[in-house]
């Protein structure tokens, strides 16, 4: 094990700035530096983690020999050639979720990692929530029996994250709410369910206020400051997947970051099982009560919630992270489970514009 600390530097400071948050809580780490465009919310976030050197192009940070391993907290589209760059120039590479827009994307930034000898990772950082944790462990223990079918779902009520940027161009993001939120809980129900090899897909998708402006959290956004551009709403803003997996068990998944509905910003997942069922429920990200587990005892329906510690997903992505560069833990979620995500969502798109099941 190395005595040495990891000198780290952010791309990016949206999200960029909870890796910051989690790299300051790390004592094997050391944050040298931190990437981003928008100079206001750089310079606020360097001074906050007191981050001692600034970049505006990502290419700079990358070229500076003293960093080890880096964050890349970025536009979907630039995660692929980023994350090349960075591992060509020798650095250790988590990737925020998703791991690149597309699945080609994705298998380019695994096998460059292969080529470099690089740890590579993915923040699906949802996944390590520790109600999600303790789910597993639940399973792992054999209660839940044999898991036949599953649900999972992040449906919010009016949460474009702001038309107008990245996030809506296909080009850009990808997709829409399947690659942004979507992405989390296929994670979520693929790791609970042991990882079974998703087989095919059948899937729709809906723009109904995405095109009309509307449920969007603001125009624009965060870069509006250097940029007047307004890029046209060109993904989803609803989508469904029925996912066959090997072994005869099925998963429905649906995302939507705008709908008339009940939902909130709620995301979750269902599990049946031969003998127990259990739900994951989580509205507005809270972390309290978000567990119930469904089964008989004596005969009866029974319903249990365990009282489960608040947990932070992101912190624990970036201690494996940091662990698995210094130490040679696995890095998990490692980058393959990320292509497969990817793998899985490029086939709903397929599947959604071809009105067909997609083998996978
Ligand atoms: N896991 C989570 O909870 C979570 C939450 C939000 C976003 N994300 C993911 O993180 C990524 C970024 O999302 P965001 O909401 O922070 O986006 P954002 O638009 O708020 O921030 C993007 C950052 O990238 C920087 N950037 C863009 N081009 C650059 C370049 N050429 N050189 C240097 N910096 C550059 C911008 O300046 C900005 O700081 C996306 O992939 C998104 O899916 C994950």
């Amino acid at each position: 094990m190395s005595s040495e600390r990891l000198r780290v530097g952010v791309i990016g400071a949206g999200v960029g700035a909870i890796h910051l948050a989690s790299y300051a809580q790390i004592p094997e780490a050391e944050i040298i530096a931190v990437a981003g465009l928008d100079d206001d919310r750089v310079m606020r976030v360097a001074a906050e983690y007191k981050v001692p050197r600034t970049y505006r192009e990502y290419e700079h940070l990358l070229a500076a020999p003293d960093i080890d391993a880096v964050s890349i907290c970025m536009p979907n589209h630039l995660h692929a050639p980023v994350a090349l760059a960075a591992l060509a120039a020798g650095k250790h590479v988590l990737v925020e979720k998703p791991l690149a827009r597309d699945a080609a994307d994705a298998a380019r930034i695994v096998d460059a990692a292969k080529g470099h000898d690089r740890v590579l990772m993915v923040s699906f950082d949802k996944r390590h929530r520790s109600d999600v944790i303790w789910i597993k462990q639940y399973i792992d223990s054999g209660a839940l029996g044999r898991v036949y079918y599953a649900k999972a779902h992040w449906m919010r009520r009016t949460g474009i994250p702001r038309l107008g940027s990245w996030f809506v161009s296909k080009q850009q993001a990808g997709g829409g709410p399947m690659v942004d939120l979507g992405v989390h809980v296929l994670d979520i129900a693929m790791f609970l369910m042991g990882e079974p090899r998703p087989l095919a897909v059948s899937a729709s998708t809906y723009a109904e206020f995405g095109p009309r402006g509307q449920k969007g959290w603001g125009w624009g956004g965060r870069l509006a400051q250097f940029t007047d551009e307004r890029l046209p709403y060109e993904v989803e803003d609803l989508a469904s997947a029925f996912i066959r997996l090997e072994g005869g068990a099925t998963l429905l998944l649906e995302a939507s970051w705008a709908t008339h509905s009940a939902a909130s910003d709620d995301f979750g997942v269902t599990l049946y099982g031969s003998e127990g069922g259990v739900e994951m429920m989580v509205r507005n990200y809270t972390n309290v009560d978000t567990v119930r587990l469904f089964g008989d005892i004596n005969g009866v329906p029974t319903d249990l919630t365990p009282k489960i510690p608040a947990g932070n997903g992101h912190l624990e992505v970036i201690r494996r992270f940091v662990a698995a560069v210094r130490e040679g833990t696995p890095a998990i979620p490692s980058a393959e489970d990320g292509l497969r995500r990817n793998q899985v969502i490029d086939a709903a798109y397929r599947s959604a514009a071809e009105g067909r099941e997609i083998v996978i």
